[in-house]
């Protein structure tokens, strides 16, 4: 079984998916280029471990130039089905993780596994185990506080239609990654986040990118009382949200739990209403009916975009305006 992330130049163990056509010419075309240790082919994905001490050329120069190669990737760790999700939780998903993921299952064997042997529904509880979105499910708790990736940050910026010099609001902003976009191409970045410990961590990453123009605050987005022409922000998701809101809601309490849900992002959206001068570029979880909390308000929908996370989780791109 293997796990596997996007190339990174480390001295390891890479995977290189191989042309079926050809396996041999394949195989040799790698080994002729890399230096390996030691290798493995299993099937069309080759195993090779190699040192940088001894490389020749880099992995992504080898991956310029290799015709018989389909991707190489880096190999995270290997295990068997028994001990698989015991690594995936054990992993550091942060060391390796970028703003986004996605989890691709190329080939099981339930055979090597013993899943089949259990109780009548042995195989359904394999293939639910070694699901895309179970096994993502593991990535995407382990790694902390999902931040927007940079890329759909300085496209919800652009949303918004500011020009030079003119100011961004982000409430929610979180470890600052809407901040230092709208810094980064000279508009000035105001952060809101409940959490000190955001407002800090924002300031750190302003800094680290030399923004100069921003100003931050510890502040409940509820308590805002000025006016802003332009806002961009990632809402808190589900539970979180409805514990900001000091309510304690227990996993059995379900129903409770979707009416605080809901009655959150209706504040917000109200509250986004008073505080708004003209466009607001939001993210909303996509299981939020927004639709319709949206019809009780004076804001009008004026485009909408789906972003996908991972698995079944997509979130959903309001442009709105006044
Ligand atoms: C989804 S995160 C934002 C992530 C951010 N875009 C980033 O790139 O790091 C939502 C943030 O909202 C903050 N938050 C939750 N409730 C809040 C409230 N009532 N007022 C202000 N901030 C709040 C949380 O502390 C959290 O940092």
């Amino acid at each position: 079984m293997l796990a596997v992330t996007e190339l990174k130049p480390l001295n390891m163990k890479y995977i290189f998916v191989l042309l079926k056509n050809d396996l041999a010419l394949a195989k040799e075309e790698v080994l002729s280029l890399i230096n390996s240790k030691s290798c493995e082919l299993i099937e069309n994905v080759l195993v090779l471990c190699t040192s940088k001490k001894n490389e020749r050329i880099s992995i992504n120069e080898a991956a310029k130039r290799l015709a018989y190669t389909n991707s190489i990737s880096l190999l995270l760790f290997e295990s068997d089905y028994k001990n698989f999700l015991k690594c995936m939780e054990n992993f550091n998903w942060n060391s390796v993780y970028k703003g986004s993921f996605c989890v691709r299952i190329k080939k099981l064997f339930p055979e090597f596994s013993d899943f089949n042997n259990k109780k009548s529904n042995g195989k359904n509880a394999f293939k639910e185990i070694f699901s895309e979105s179970n096994i993502a499910s593991y990535i995407w708790k382990n790694v902390k506080k999902p931040k927007v990736n940079p890329r759909l940050a300085r496209a919800m910026v652009n949303l918004t239609k500011a020009g030079k010099n003119e100011l961004i609001l982000d409430p929610f902003c979180g470890s600052g990654g809407i901040l230092i976009e709208a810094g980064l191409i000279s508009l000035k970045a105001i952060g809101f986040d409940i959490n000190k410990k955001m407002i800090w961590k924002s300031m750190v990453n302003l800094r680290h990118y030399k923004i100069k123009n921003y100003e931050l605050e510890v502040k409940d987005f509820f308590s805002i009382d000025r006016k802003y022409k332009f806002i961009v922000s990632d809402l808190p998701y589900g539970l979180n949200a409805a514990i900001m809101g000091k309510v304690r809601i227990t996993k059995s309490n379900k129903k409770l739990l979707k009416k605080y849900i809901e009655k959150f992002y209706f504040d917000v959206i109200k509250k986004l209403e008073l505080i708004l001068i003209k466009r607001a570029v939001i993210i909303f979880p996509s299981y939020v009916n927004y639709k319709k909390l949206l019809k009780k308000s004076k804001l009008k929908l004026k485009s909408e975009f789906e972003s996908y996370v991972h698995g079944n989780l997509t979130r959903k791109i309001l442009v709105l305006e006044k």
